[in-house]
């Protein structure tokens, strides 16, 4: 089975760095490695020191890269969804009806990213991929779009509607619901077909994980909790943190040394904050990591782990599982404490907040209507039943 791994992080932390030192460590190992750019402020280029663009370019022996261009993959990739797009939203479209839900406008563009991405790795030819994101922000974004857009599309579109019931969890559970053919559905349906394997795919932790880069600052290490926890929430799995840029002793320099100090004191809190996931740390380089030369360097100092491309935590998932009387959604989301998660009904979808992110989950067609009974949160795993079998006194969702 192939691997998707995903770099994440705030701007500037180091995030191509560790990225393409993930990838030169692979091809090292001897698989066939592709390093993919997902910052439209790429800089693969400036890394190995030549010119890459949106084809793949070999830049290493069995190691490739190449800088993802939305609006290129549009016209030559993936017509036929802009096409889907085009009768969804007729004229400039994006506009009136979507101010009701999350519809992603900006950024809509980087699903063809997501969407190539998948071919890439379904077409079996590189063992590894590995992607360098834009900064947190926008890269949270990009893993939220195919939900959104499938919600968007249930919604404002009957073909979604029955799917997205049809292909939840529970449903399958239950019924064994099979994918409908492919043939028998219009661009649209096919469209959304392709949002929920897209889902599928990035949430499945056997293949795709996250890892987090940080450097041991205050403003640093709380966005990196936040990320993780904002991971967890759209159902994405973390197996890494990468701490960059950490000082060796200083002796003699009292500066340096002081620095020193206010980093130890961060690295303990990320240490003490993510002991669920293997921490990695990176030396403070006295030059730029550039070319294969600086890569190597930091892929035999730091990057040594022998498990470094196994799936390395296996959490717990997201899911339904049965309860007496009814389901229970599970979710984790480490790190969130009582009061830092508000969970409310709509008659179809379930709106999970923590932060300044919103999940709305669609329900499964058993639970719709519903009112969520007991919501816990507890060790890091957030869990709301639905008690289907209640009778009379069964609580109901208004819309
Ligand atoms: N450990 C390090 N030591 C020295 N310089 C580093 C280190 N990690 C990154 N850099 C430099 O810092 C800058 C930002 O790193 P980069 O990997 O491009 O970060 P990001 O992709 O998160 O914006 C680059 O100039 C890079 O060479
Ligand atoms: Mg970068």
């Amino acid at each position: 089975m192939g691997r998707i791994i995903i770099i994440t992080g705030k701007g500037g932390v180091g995030k191509t760095s560790v990225a393409a030192a993930h990838a030169l460590r692979s091809a090292q190992e001897g698989a066939k490695t592709l390093l993919v750019s997902a910052d439209m402020a790429h800089n693969l280029g400036d890394i190995f020191e030549m010119r890459i663009g949106d084809q793949p370019r070999e830049v290493s022996d069995r190691l490739w890269a190449l800088e993802l261009d939305p609006e290129r993959l549009l016209q030559t990739e993936f017509p036929e969804v802009a096409d889907a797009f085009a009768q969804m939203l007729p004229g400039s479209g994006l506009s009136g009806a979507e101010a009701e839900g999350p519809f992603p406008t900006p950024g809509l563009d980087d699903l063809f990213s997501l969407l190539k991405l998948k071919k890439l790795y379904e077409a079996g030819e590189y063992a590894r991929i590995i992607v360098d994101c834009a900064p947190t922000g926008e890269t949270l974004s990009l893993l939220k779009l195919p939900e959104n857009l499938a919600w968007y599309m249930e919604k404002f579109f009957p073909v979604g509607k029955t799917m997205v019931r049809l292909l939840s969890p529970v449903s399958r559970l239950r019924y064994q619901v099979r994918l409908p053919d492919r043939k028998a559905m219009d661009r649209i349906g096919e469209l959304h077909l392709r949002l929920l394997g897209l889902q599928e795919l990035l949430r499945d932790g056997e293949v795709c994980t996250a890892r987090l880069v940080a450097t041991p600052e205050k403003m640093v290490v709380e966005e990196t909790k936040r990320n993780y926890m904002y991971l967890n929430l759209y159902g994405y799995h973390t197996d890494g943190v990468f701490v960059n840029r950490v000082l060796s002793p200083q002796p003699g320099n009292a500066f340096l040394e002081g620095w020193r100090d206010i980093q130890q004191g961060w690295l303990r809190e990320l240490r003490s904050v993510f002991s669920a996931l293997p921490l990695t740390e990176i030396p403070w380089y006295p030059q730029e990591v550039r070319g294969l030369d600086a890569l190597e360097r930091l892929c035999a100092e730091a990057l040594t782990a022998p498990d470094l491309f196994d799936v390395r935590v296996r959490g717990e998932s997201e899911g339904y599982e049965a309860i007496p009387g009814g389901y229970r959604l599970v979710l984790p989301l480490p790190g969130a404490r009582d009061g830092q998660v508000a969970v409310r009904c709509h008659s179809q979808d379930l709106d999970v907040e923590t932060g300044n992110q919103l999940r709305r989950i669609p329900l499964p067609n058993l639970l719709r209507g519903i009112s969520p009974g007991e919501v816990s949160l507890k060790d890091g795993v957030l869990r709301v039943s639905f008690l289907t079998e209640q009778g009379e006194e069964a609580a109901t969702c208004g819309s």
